[in-house]
């Protein structure tokens, strides 16, 4: 029988992918960083978000660096409900100082960046249709909360994460010393790439030799997809090579497919040590004319770095 909450919920337009006024207000309104209205969610976001969570959960036991498993259960996530932000701050921000920030859409290149030296997290609070369950290109709160943030307990994780932010701040102050506009731009567009594709191949899709199962996955767009955190371990078709760091910041990809190459990682301190070889290689101008192709840097990327407030 249909309770009165059943009957409130099925006039909620809710805060889904593809229909949410809220956002789409916000959005219209030049706002950024926005909060998490959580009763706007419908029943059918809910039922979205547990069916998620359910599939995952074994795959997660099965695939997932121990880090993030520790991660899952330490923030105390509800498996039934769309996670309430200022919970999940609640149990992260102990840890490692992060927490994760709402936001309404595309965060441009810098600012995303400068939140992780910050230890903030962009986070999307809409989530995809209950019945379109499967992996989509848009980030989506199951992506983003249970996706990354699980990682962002673990300290040489987040402190990982931070040393991003201090690497754009560098390409921001050096970018900005180089005074012919065609020889800047050249640069910072080289560099942005750079960076995007190490974020890429290691925060988004990353692997980690495991002692006993030989990998585990903890890039969060396999840790938030049914099919590929399977797919990325178990297929004969997917390339598994150890990471290289000339090698990653001029691999174009494509987003929209499961990844056929991916990059092995041996730790997270192994990690946190690439990104600081990448600051240095950018401050020797190695970043400076990395492979062209993908991903596509906007103008909006570009604009962010040279506004940056340093
Ligand atoms: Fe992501």
């Amino acid at each position: 029988m249909a309770t009165v909450r059943d009957e409130i919920d099925r006039f909620k337009v809710g805060l889904t992918t593809t229909q949410a006024p809220f956002i789409e207000e916000a959005r219209d309104k030049g706002q950024l960083y926005i909060h998490q209205p959580y009763g706007l969610y419908s029943a059918e976001n809910h039922e979205a978000w547990k069916k998620l969570f359910a599939r995952m959960q074994p795959r997660w036991e099965r695939y997932a660096n121990p880090w993030f498993q520790r991660g899952i259960a330490s923030l105390c996530l509800d498996p039934d409900h769309v996670p309430k932000l200022e919970d999940v701050n609640q149990f992260l921000n102990p840890l490692t100082g992060f927490r994760a920030k709402a936001v309404s859409g595309y965060v441009a290149a810098y600012l995303f960046f400068d939140c992780l030296r910050n230890r903030e997290f962009p986070t999307t609070i809409t989530i995809r249709r209950a019945d379109k369950l499967d992996y989509l290109p848009e980030p989506d709160i199951f992506h983003d909360i249970a996706g990354h943030v699980p990682m962002h307990t673990d300290r040489a994780f987040a402190d990982t994460l931070v040393q991003f932010g201090e690497c754009a701040r560098t390409a921001a102050l050096m970018v900005r010393d180089i005074r012919d506009e065609e020889r800047q731009l050249h640069t910072l567009e080289s560099i942005i790439r750079a960076m995007a594709r190490f974020f890429w191949f290691t925060i988004e899709f990353g692997l980690m030799k495991d002692k006993e199962r030989g990998l585990s996955v903890y890039g969060s767009g396999l840790l938030s997809s049914f099919g590929e955190i399977a797919h990325c371990v178990e297929s004969p078709d997917v390339q598994r090579y150890p990471i290289q760091l000339e090698w990653v910041i001029n691999q174009g990809f494509e987003i929209d497919k499961y990844q056929p190459l991916l990059f092995v990682v041996d730790s997270f301190d192994h990690l946190f040590s690439l990104v600081n070889d990448l600051e240095r290689w950018m401050k020797d101008g190695k970043l400076n004319n990395v492979a062209p192709g993908e991903p596509g840097v906007n103008a909006e990327d570009l604009r962010s770095f040279l506004d940056a407030a340093l």
